[in-house]
């Protein structure tokens, strides 16, 4: 993204309040050398994360799409000592440098790395009756973003909260029908956020030095009407 004024804030922003600390550099460091593609949030977006964990008191957190765990590592340290994070991957390879990454910044205790399709996971944890998760976090492949919210919905309470990262796509998803997979599966999604009554959601665009993105925010309701 250059050196923009985008650039130029995030840069500001983490100057004020830390960027990546010595574990997180290690950990995208750890994540480039094994050859993992740069498509981690931003620092300033982990703090987001990690101040949303902390808002909502979430002591169970599900991430879904863990690549290095450079997200999941600012989702977990909002955790208390005895919270959980599970985090699902499809890429062996990608796990392995994500469990190395959580144990080297102190959390391996809290954190489980999920290694398969994320919606075979997602089912898997609706049988094992795990959760009500407090947090979910939707980071995986895009053209699946409502099945993710559906499953994320059924291992929800009231009170739950989703975030979605990559719903603006770079403005894409606002320039109509597209053979963009990605897009179509992000417009589908912000669709589906948008109109179901089980929440109360918000889509916020971003810039920064991973560019023009965005993420959705839903709060799910107290009474939930039947999908
Ligand atoms: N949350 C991470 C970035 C995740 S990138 C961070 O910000 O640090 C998306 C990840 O989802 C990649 O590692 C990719 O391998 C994984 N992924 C893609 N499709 C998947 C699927 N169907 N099930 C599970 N993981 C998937
Ligand atoms: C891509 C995926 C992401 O989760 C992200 O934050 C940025 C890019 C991608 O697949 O291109
Ligand atoms: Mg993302």
């Amino acid at each position: 993204m250059g050196t923009d004024i985008y650039t130029a804030v995030d840069t500001y922003v983490d100057g004020l309040f830390g960027g990546d600390d010595p574990v997180l550099r290690g950990a995208l460091e750890r994540s480039a050398a094994a050859g993992l593609p740069a498509i981690h949030v931003s620092a300033g977006l982990g703090r987001f994360l990690h101040v949303l964990a902390l808002a909502c008191g979430a002591r169970r957190i599900l991430e879904i799409g863990t690549l290095g765990g450079y997200s999941t590592i600012w989702l977990a340290r909002a955790l208390p000592p005895d919270g959980a994070l599970i985090t699902l991957e499809a890429e062996p390879r990608h796990a392995a440098v994500a469990t190395e990454n959580v144990a080297q910044a102190d959390l391996a205790d809290r954190v489980e790395v999920r290694v398969g399709r994320a919606l075979d996971l997602l089912d898997e944890l609706g049988r094992e009756g795990a959760g009500p998760f407090d947090m979910v976090f939707i980071d995986a492949d895009k053209p699946p973003y409502t099945e993710y919210l559906h499953a994320a919905l059924r291992l929800a309470r009231p009170g739950t909260l989703i975030v979605a990262d990559n719903v603006v796509r770079e403005g894409k998803v606002a320039l109509g029908s597209t053979d963009d997979e990605a897009v179509a599966g992000v417009q589908r999604f912000n669709a589906a956020v948008a109109a179901d009554p089980r929440v109360a959601a918000a889509v916020v665009q971003q810039v920064g030095v991973k560019g023009h993105d965005g993420m959705a925010i839903a709060v799910v309701r107290d009474s939930q009407p039947p999908s």
